[in-house]
């Protein structure tokens, strides 16, 4: 199964990701987690992406349809669910064109909607783990204990970018830049429109009902 997910900065697409690894067996690949581990590595990639991201703009595409293309190369056979990527339309075009070359295609396309009132809260109360990449909420998905990972114990951190300025950016640029992609996909591919402003579980349930229904698409 091969599926890209869309929506805005805070929507829950890493939340929901996590869930359809576990269900569907796919690779949860999020360009954004990609390039927060190039950042940590230090490479070239990641100097060069840090200015973009820290200020809620996109990187360059030809960086990023080269970095996805890497990744979407060496996914499992089961398949992949793609998160924060395309960004662009040039680049859904992109990753069209590249899966065409091996008689491949997207068999679904999850757009989670929600409105931008509600992202402010999400994002500024968002903690993650730094090790295994859980996602937790200070009120709305609480660890067991505060400030630390169920998994594996670690510290849980606070990403740069939720700062409100920067979330005020991210939300410009998704309007201007990523909203085109869902009109995209609407004239290309299957386009499965989610209400995301429910609780986790129930927009994880509506998801995956959805992803099974999928041969009704
Ligand atoms: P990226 O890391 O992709 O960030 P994003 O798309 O802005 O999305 P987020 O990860 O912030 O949000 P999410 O939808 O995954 O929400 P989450 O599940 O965490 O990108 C970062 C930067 O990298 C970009 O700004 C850009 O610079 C660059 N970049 C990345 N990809 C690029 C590309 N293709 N092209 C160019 N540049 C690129 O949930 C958020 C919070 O809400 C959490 O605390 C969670 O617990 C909580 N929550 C989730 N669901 C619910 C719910 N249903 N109810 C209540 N709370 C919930």
């Amino acid at each position: 199964m091969r599926v890209v997910l869309l929506g805005a900065p805070g929507a829950g697409k890493g939340t929901q990701c996590k869930r359809m690894v576990d269900k569907y067996n796919v690779q949860h690949l999020s360009s954004g987690d990609i390039l927060r581990t190039e950042r940590a590595e230090g490479t070239e990639l990641g100097a060069q992406a840090q200015d973009y991201m820290d200020s809620g703009r996109l990187v360059p595409d030809d960086l990023i349809v080269k970095m996805m293309a890497g990744a979407v190369a060496k996914a499992p056979e089961s398949g992949y669910v793609l998160d924060g990527f395309p960004r662009t339309v040039n680049q859904a075009e992109e990753l069209d064109k590249s899966l065409a070359s091996d008689g491949r295609k997207i068999d679904a396309v999850v757009n989670l909607q929600i409105d931008d009132s509600i992202i402010m809260e999400r994002m500024t109360g968002r903690r993650s783990c730094p090790k295994c990449g859980a996602i937790y909420h200070v009120k709305n998905l609480k660890p067991k204990v505060e400030g630390k990972c169920d998994n594996d114990g670690e510290e849980l951190m606070q990403r740069p970018d939720d700062k409100p300025e920067v979330v005020k950016k991210r939300l410009e640029t998704y309007h201007e830049q990523t909203e085109p992609v869902v009109g995209y996909y609407k004239q290309h591919a299957c386009v499965l429109e989610v209400d995301a402003s429910a609780a986790a579980d129930e927009v994880g349930t509506k998801l995956v009902a959805m992803l099974d229904a999928l041969a009704g698409c």
